[in-house]
């Protein structure tokens, strides 16, 4: 939710030692924008005084303004893309807010949970506001500190200051970053359960929601803590609490190529990340077992005793992430015996559950910075349990506030709908499972190593996927006026649909479900009517005893009440074709491992889909990449 940018560099002479600041923070804009897409703005420090330039809708509208309207070269600047909380997406409630007459302009993303509390306070001062918005509150609070409570105070340090004073009155979830006339050469940013991210460059720093904002100027990165502020000059990173008190971040290399940001070739950001999903796949098993068919998840740092003793897991996400979850749930109870409960993560903490020492909860994030599941993990900490995150995003909250990490090593996903990240995260999830059978000695080590072979034989099966997926595009294309989509599925196959359905949701918006099969007869096939089309995942004929037998039931049962049954089933299964108006053949794959292979169909089934109907398949309306309010 939210994509910001700062940017200091250095001059020299009144001029641009290095980078204009407008470039690198729409660069930095661009490369963000998947965080929001309501509206979008810039802010630069010029000869003493504060531009900006504000648009609603998407970047490209910024620019355009921009280009009518152009703004100063300069050494400082700050911009901001916007998911709409508080006020509608126009060019008002845009970003950057002003205070202080025109000195002072602040971006945030977030939520300030007092504002109206503040803005009356405000309000009784005389000031007055142009937005409906709470960041306007949050730049105001900060002027009012600025201009009257350290009145006496010389420009240097007076913005750091004052935002150590704004902080200590906010609540709730923000990353601001405020630049002043008065000190033209400095961003200060502060954050509280919202991510922000510094880069170390040569005479010039950078700041941003995550390191794709400015990925393209250097891999030195520090993360913050949690309640910081980072004042960066192009020369100098300083970092306090919201006390004043002198903090360190960590700092690390980004190991994130550029060019994996971008959409090499592929017409969305979307179908380049389904076609990364080989090497997403591959990437995240790479080295994390041995020659002999052991798993080395050295990076786990949870001392392997208290994982032996582990006597129930819990897995938290939303989203994508849980139905990843579910996945794991399956293999996790399969190979390790223990019993595994997936929640959805802002239902958890709401119920009371129960956990203790013995429990781990295990969350799944590819951003690391969802805020429903950030807050539960921090909830399951309190109660004593080990938290362990898989997630997609180095530096991120998540994955900071856990005891142990395993990423999963998919590279950058760019679009709002997430596929490579899925398939990454179900893989991390598996060797996570094969490392707690190993641990404890439930599977023999021989099952372990030929579970491995397995999911190693995986990315070659996806590219084939990819490489005979034209006669699915086709299918695609044919049913973009469809009104509503069903997708059916059992054990595994359940996520699978569910996610498919989601997927459609998401970025074709065409009403779509996903049921597990069986509970068709309980409510669901009320829905089947003449033509409606139906996505049924077929599990493996050669797995687990009658689970085919009862899907394929479950096909005439809906193809009876003139269901258009679209089957994805597993090469060699001729048995579907007699009640399918189209099959999708996957290739062989162990019952545990098929959502690694039956998902893909249904990625690409909806993004054809979505671009057939002239929609934006990156950025769908009215969501955001990463949600990072609750
Ligand atoms: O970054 P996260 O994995 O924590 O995000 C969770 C969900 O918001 C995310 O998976 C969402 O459901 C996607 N838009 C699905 O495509």
């Amino acid at each position: 939710m939210c994509g910001i940018v700062g940017y200091v560099g250095r001059s020299v002479d009144g001029g641009i030692a290095g980078h204009s600041a407008l470039d690198v923070v729409l660069e930095g804009l661009r490369r963000l924008e998947y965080r929001g897409y309501d509206s979008a703005g810039v802010a630069v420090v010029s000869k003493g005084a504060i531009e900006s330039r504000k648009k609603s809708g998407k970047l490209s509208n910024l620019i355009a303004e921009l280009e009518a309207h152009p703004l100063p070269e300069t050494v400082t600047g700050i911009g901001h893309t916007r998911w709409a909380t508080h006020g509608g997406p126009t060019d008002r409630n845009a970003h950057p807010h002003l205070a202080d007459g025109g000195k002072l302009a602040v971006i945030h993303n977030g939520i300030i949970e007092n504002f109206a509390e503040l803005k009356l306070e405000l309000l009784d001062k005389g000031v007055t506001f142009l937005s409906e918005t709470d960041t306007e509150v949050a730049a105001a609070l900060l002027a009012d500190i600025y201009r009257n409570k350290l009145a006496g105070d010389t420009a240097d340090g007076r913005l750091t200051r004052a935002m150590e004073l704004a902080c200590q009155r906010l609540e709730g979830a923000f990353t601001l970053l405020a630049v002043h006339a008065d000190q033209p050469d400095v961003v200060v940013a502060a954050r509280r359960n919202s991510p922000l991210v510094v880069g170390l460059g040569e005479g010039e720093n950078f700041l941003g929601s995550d390191v794709s904002g400015f990925i393209d100027y250097t891999r030195r990165a520090v993360e913050l803590g949690q309640d910081q502020i980072v004042t960066i000059t192009a020369d100098t990173v300083e970092i306090t609490d919201f006390f004043g008190n002198p903090a360190a971040g960590k700092e690390y290399h980004v190991d994130w190529d550029p060019a994996s940001a971008e959409k090499g070739g592929f017409s969305s950001f979307m179908e380049k990340e389904i076609h990364d999903q080989p090497d997403a796949v591959a990437q995240t098993l790479m080295g994390r077992s041995d020659i002999n068919g052991r798993l080395t998840l050295d990076e786990l740092r949870i001392d392997p005793e208290l994982l032996k003793q582990v006597n129930k897991i819990i897995v938290l996400a939303c989203g994508t992430a849980a139905y990843a979850g579910m996945v794991a749930k399956y293999a996790i109870e399969n190979w390790c015996r223990i019993p595994t409960e997936v929640e959805l993560a802002h239902e958890f903490r709401y119920r009371d559950p129960i956990l203790d020492a013995n429990t781990l909860v295990v969350s799944i994030s590819q951003s690391g910075e969802t805020m429903d599941t950030l807050m539960a993990v921090r909830y399951a900490r309190e109660q004593g349990a080990k938290t362990i995150s898989i997630c997609n995003t180095n530096g991120s909250t998540i994955p900071r506030e856990s005891d142990a990490v395993l990423y999963t090593h998919a590279g950058p996903e760019i679009a709002v709908a997430s596929t490579k990240a899925f398939l990454a995260q179900i893989t991390a999830a598996y060797l996570l499972g094969l490392y707690l059978a190993q641990l404890r000695g439930n599977i023999f080590s021989g099952q372990i190593k030929d579970v491995l072979a397995d999911l190693n034989k995986i990315p070659a099966k996806i590219q084939k996927i990819l490489d005979n997926a034209e006669p699915l595009r086709e299918l695609a294309r044919s049913m973009a006026n469809e009104k509503s989509v069903l997708f059916l599925g059992r054990h595994v196959g359940y996520p699978v649909a569910l996610e498919g359905a989601l997927k459609l949701k998401e970025i074709a918006y065409i009403h779509a479900e996903g049921f597990a099969a069986g509970e068709l007869k309980h409510g669901p096939i009320a829905l089947i009517d003449d033509g409606q089309p139906v996505f049924v995942v077929v599990p493996s004929p050669r797995g687990r005893d009658s689970l085919h037998a009862k899907v394929v039931s479950n096909i005439q049962e809906v193809r009876a009440r003139g269901a258009r049954t679209l089957v994805i089933a597993e090469e060699g299964d001729e048995a579907v074709k007699a009640y399918a108006e189209y099959v999708f053949y996957v290739p062989e794959t162990p019952t545990l491992l098929m959502p690694l292979l039956n998902t893909v169909p249904l990625q690409i089934f909806a993004a054809e889909l979505a671009a057939a109907k002239g929609y934006d398949v990156d950025q769908p309306r009215n969501l955001a990449k990463s949600v990072t309010v609750e």
